[in-house]
């Protein structure tokens, strides 16, 4: 079968796509065929080696991916070949077939295309544990989302909603913000043109907002808890700007506020069950249209340094797939 394969830490051009050895299921695995495999920011992470996870060598990159389950392994039970599911790995699915745990398996419903289903795991998934779990957002609050039309920011938009509150969605161009408006935020900042502090507190009445989704640190973290509600909650998603913001505490103690650790790959790990709930409940309302999953391009495996390239320079609106 074919593979991406990243044999030492560089740029997306250092991958190649080559043949290797088809996977075999092992205890508790299933082997599925890649139908679509979607990346995530991380992965122009993973592959210069800058991750919190290092594969060992060569690896393919993409954690989450759909298909068709071609085998199952001894002690597999409620799957079998020819089911569509889609699955999180953490890496190694941009390759034509991944022998993968099958408890990280979904059956997914047949309204839900291969390239959509892809990409709804990590986004999605950790966007509602952020919002639900660790954010305690309720119906009726106000919820700004930093990176707003990036995968998970975009995610956060549409649940934002879906949980009852007032989305504010911050990007750094017009074009991203008429996209977040498409997909239901209520108001928009563009924090490349607008100071961001004073843009969130005129948009909430000098209150501030209750919740704040941030998946982009940087030179926002800062002026966004600066603008926080008294008793908001700072979700801290991720970095994709580059730096680790440092904050100064004071901020926390003078708006009796919470700044909020999400870490979706380790809660996965230790609170299976809530995972599993969470995840039905994403399946569930993507069926009933309430969820874009939006893709805005789908790529062959040959063309994958392009996909990362368009990652990594901020270009990317929703998802981008890659189809083995
Ligand atoms: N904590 C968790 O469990 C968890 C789970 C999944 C992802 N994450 C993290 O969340 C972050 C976003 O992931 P994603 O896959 O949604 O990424 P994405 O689709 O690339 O979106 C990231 C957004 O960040 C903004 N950004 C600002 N400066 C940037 C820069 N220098 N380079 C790239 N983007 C920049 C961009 O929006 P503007 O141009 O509008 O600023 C972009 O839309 C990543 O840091 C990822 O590691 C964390």
């Amino acid at each position: 079968m074919k593979a991406l394969l990243c044999k030492h830490y560089g740029t997306p051009d250092d991958l190649t796509v080559e043949d290797i050895a088809d996977p075999v299921a092992g205890p508790g695995e299933a082997v599925v065929r890649v139908k679509a495999a979607a990346l995530n920011f991380f992965d122009t992470l993973i592959i210069a080696g800058k991750y919190q996870t290092k594969p060992a060598m060569p690896f393919s990159p993409a954690a989450e991916f759909a298909g068709v389950v071609d085998s199952v392994g001894e002690g597999v039970t409620g799957l079998k070949a020819g089911d569509r599911v889609l699955g999180y790995s953490g890496y190694g699915a941009a390759r034509e077939q991944i022998a993968a745990r099958a408890d990280r398996l979904v059956p997914i419903p047949d309204t839900l295309d291969f390239d959509r289903a892809a990409g709804l795991c990590v986004t999605y998934g950790t966007t509602l544990h952020a919002l639900k779990d660790r954010g305690h957002l309720r119906n009726g609050e106000t919820l700004a989302v930093l990176g707003a039309s990036g995968g998970v920011g975009l995610a956060a938009v549409e649940l934002g909603k879906l949980m009852g509150a007032r989305v504010i969605a911050c990007a750094s161009s017009d074009d991203k913000l008429a996209f977040v408006k498409k997909h239901g935020a209520d108001d928009v900042i563009n924090y490349a043109r607008d100071d961001l502090k004073d843009a969130l507190r005129n948009a909430t009445g000098g209150k501030g907002a209750d919740v704040i989704y941030d998946p982009v640190g940087g030179p926002y973290a800062e002026p966004a808890l600066r603008a926080i509600a008294w008793q908001g909650r700072l979700l801290v998603v991720g970095f994709a700007a580059g730096e680790i913001p440092k904050m100064p505490l004071n901020l926390a103690l003078l708006k009796g506020c919470d700044i909020v650790g999400v870490f979706w790959g380790s809660f996965i790990e230790r609170d299976p069950a809530g995972h599993r709930a969470n995840t039905k409940q994403i399946l569930d309302w993507c069926a009933q249209g309430k969820l874009s999953a939006h893709v805005q391009a789908v790529y062959p495996l040959a063309d994958a340094a392009d996909a990362l390239k368009a990652l990594a320079a901020r270009k990317v609106m929703g998802k981008i797939v890659l189809r083995p």
